[in-house]
């Protein structure tokens, strides 16, 4: 017998960034942040697992290239764990097989005994990994989702994320410390819509996971649109970027004592009112805030590119002739560990933002325009 199940997570993009961690291996942040899920049809990673018996290794296919053999300590064998290779991927695979013997196996001696077994994953992402997007993120949701489901361990569907079903056996914040050992920002990838990650105070971490402030239907007309500036891998990955800023940045501190506490409370009460004036004021200035603590790491790291604050300009002027005509901001800029644009607006303001894109960054057809996704609201 084989046993089979598929997931997909879409990428989510932070209003309020993660930068800095206070445990490399347990992946614990220095703050909490908070992002937006885009819709499980535009960037996202889909994970199938497989478990059988009669599986003499474990595996692991990436984007269609050769698998992978990965070597896992097996629950119950006397194998000491540091005979194999401690990584983020055994240590999300290892958390799963607990909670299958824990939850199932342990209770239920019919259960198949699927913890014992090896696994067969398949990971793919509907986006090339090189864009610089968080390939990461929706790839360890997806792979916790997955393997999740094929143990039995969570069976959301809508009915059941609505409180019509039974509950699962997990719930979807109980996996998101799982993702999060994967990679820090996956965690928020559980949940569609607007997810807070809290970063916790406790050392095991049990209290750093994500939470879903509002699904996506709370405000369907708030669109994300991605602008890829340069599809390049990064030069410094967030991993490593990060922890330098940690080591060497004076201003972290004050980002994370002073700023985010508070932004974090005002773009929650942005959010629950639908005022796009809060959310993207907030949104804007953290993202420049965790610019500026990338440029006061030392050495220091530089993400954006003249074309990136070329869009930071256009889409500020937007807004200042915006705020004078009618009040309100139209637009809202954000970068994450790279030179490419994530535009947050409004519907109903999208063409107008896309004109102007356009119209002043003239890339060659093929490199921006066919990237340059509108990204629509998805339900939890
Ligand atoms: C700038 O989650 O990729 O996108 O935990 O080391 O895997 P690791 O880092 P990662 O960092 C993401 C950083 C960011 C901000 C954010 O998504 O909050």
């Amino acid at each position: 017998t084989i046993y089979q199940a598929t997931t997909s997570a879409p990428v989510n993009i932070a209003c309020i960034k993660y930068w800095g961690k206070r445990d490399t291996t347990l992946i614990l942040p220095t703050n909490s942040s908070l992002s937006v899920t885009l819709s499980q049809n535009d960037l996202s990673s889909t994970t199938s697992s497989s478990t059988s018996p009669s599986f003499p290794t474990t595996l692991l296919w990436l984007n269609n290239l050769p698998p992978e053999q990965i070597d896992l300590p097996s629950l119950s064998s006397s194998t000491s764990p540091s005979a194999v290779a401690d990584t983020r991927l055994t240590r999300c695979l290892l958390q799963l097989k607990k909670l299958r013997k824990e939850l199932v196996e342990d209770k239920d001696p019919s259960a198949p005994k699927m913890s014992e077994w090896n696994l067969h994953i398949a990971s793919y992402n509907n986006f090339p990994t090189a864009a610089g997007l968080a390939s990461s993120a929706s790839g360890f949701a997806a792979l916790t989702a997955s393997v999740a489901a094929l143990y039995g361990l969570n069976t959301f569907s809508s009915e059941q994320e609505q409180g019509q079903g039974n509950d699962p056996l997990v719930s979807a914040s109980q996996l998101s410390l799982i993702a999060r050992l994967g990679s820090g920002s996956a965690c928020r990838s559980l949940f569609g819509g607007f997810v807070s990650w809290s970063a916790g105070s406790l050392p095991s971490g049990t209290d750093s996971l994500a939470t879903q402030i509002a699904p996506a239907s709370h405000w369907p007309t708030l669109h994300a649109l991605i602008c890829i500036v340069n599809a390049q891998k990064k030069a410094t990955s967030s991993t490593s970027g990060m922890q330098r800023t940690v080591q060497t940045s004076a201003l972290l501190q004050h980002r994370i004592t002073d700023v985010v506490p508070r932004r974090m409370e005002g773009i929650i009460d942005a959010i629950k009112d639908r005022d796009f004036d809060a959310f993207g004021r907030i949104t804007m200035d953290d993202s420049n805030q965790f610019h500026a603590v990338a440029l006061d790491t030392s050495p220091p790291i530089f993400y954006m590119n003249d074309v990136s604050r070329s869009i930071i300009l256009l889409i500020e002027e937007l807004n200042r002739v915006s705020l004078l005509t009618s009040r309100h901001l139209v637009a809202a800029y954000t970068f994450d560990a790279g030179p490419n644009a994530v535009i947050y607006a409004e519907e109903k303001h999208i063409p107008t933002i896309v004109n102007l894109v356009l119209r002043y960054f003239p890339l060659e057809p093929g490199t921006f325009e066919d990237k340059l996704g509108v990204l629509g609201g998805k339900d939890a």
